[in-house]
């Protein structure tokens, strides 16, 4: 869908997240969702957080997963993905906090395995996710599978592509400061999710967004795999879908 702007997407992706959690309560169980870190989503995180002040909506019964963390990271890096998260949602909601999963930038290198396949166990176990809320990089990729990732990766450490680097250079003061690895869930993992919800905002995005969309689908553009499935949404601002 295309949207006039990208608060009106954002409020209506915030919406459906919002929709699942009551259906899920009436039931008695979790909502497991699948979240997404950068500029795009921070307006639906924060639709979340006033329907959570305003509107009492729990977060009680809510799981999460982020899709991505850099490596090596320090939780309490003002760049982690952690501290992203908790300042644009969790520290402003009721979730509990060992509901909450990011991959962790601290285990040495020979812990991520280990750690990578209990990520995709324990979303496993839960039922998979039921949302998985995405943004879309300027290589295509997401979460951070950059060109090259395999349809059916899975949850793993990834050399950051030099774009995607230069692209995260200001908020760590220079791109030599941009750590050169990342932990991601896998382009498998996320296309287990029940529903796949790629947002885009900004006439910056057009290009890659043409590519998502109606380029050839090749590991050279990972977001291109996302035609593969039924159940994607591209949630898209005007300018985003400008050159569709
Ligand atoms: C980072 C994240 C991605 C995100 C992308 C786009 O690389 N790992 O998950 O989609 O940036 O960021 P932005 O939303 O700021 O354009």
């Amino acid at each position: 869908s295309v949207f006039d702007n990208p608060n009106a997407a954002s409020l209506s992706v915030a919406h459906r997240i919002a929709n699942l959690i009551k259906k899920k309560q009436e039931q008695n169980e979790m909502a497991v969702l699948g979240l997404a870190t950068g500029a795009t989503p921070i307006a639906v995180y924060a639709e979340l957080v006033r329907l959570h002040k305003e509107e009492g909506l729990s977060f009680k019964n809510v799981i999460t997963f982020n899709l991505d963390e850099y490596y090596p990271m320090l939780p309490t890096a003002a760049q982690s993905y952690v501290t992203f998260m908790n300042e644009n949602l969790f520290d402003h909601i009721d979730i509990d906090r060992k509901n909450v999963n990011i991959p962790d930038g601290t285990l040495s290198l020979e812990e991520i395995p280990a750690f990578c396949l209990e990520y995709e166990k324990k979303i496993g176990q839960l039922g998979g996710l039921d949302i998985q809320i995405l943004g879309i990089g300027r290589t295509g990729h997401i979460g951070f599978n950059e060109p090259g990732s395999a349809p059916n990766s899975g949850t793993r450490l990834v050399t950051l592509d030099d774009l995607t680097r230069r692209d995260a250079a200001r908020d760590f003061g220079g791109k030599s400061f941009v750590p050169t690895k990342a932990i991601t869930m896998g382009i498998g993992t996320i296309f287990k999710a029940r529903e796949i919800i790629l947002m885009a905002w900004n006439r910056k995005k057009a290009s890659i967004i043409k590519k998502a969309v109606e380029g050839e689908i090749s590991s050279e553009v990972p977001a291109t795999y996302l035609q593969l499935s039924d159940n994607v949404e591209f949630i898209l601002d005007k300018e985003a879908a400008s050159d569709l």
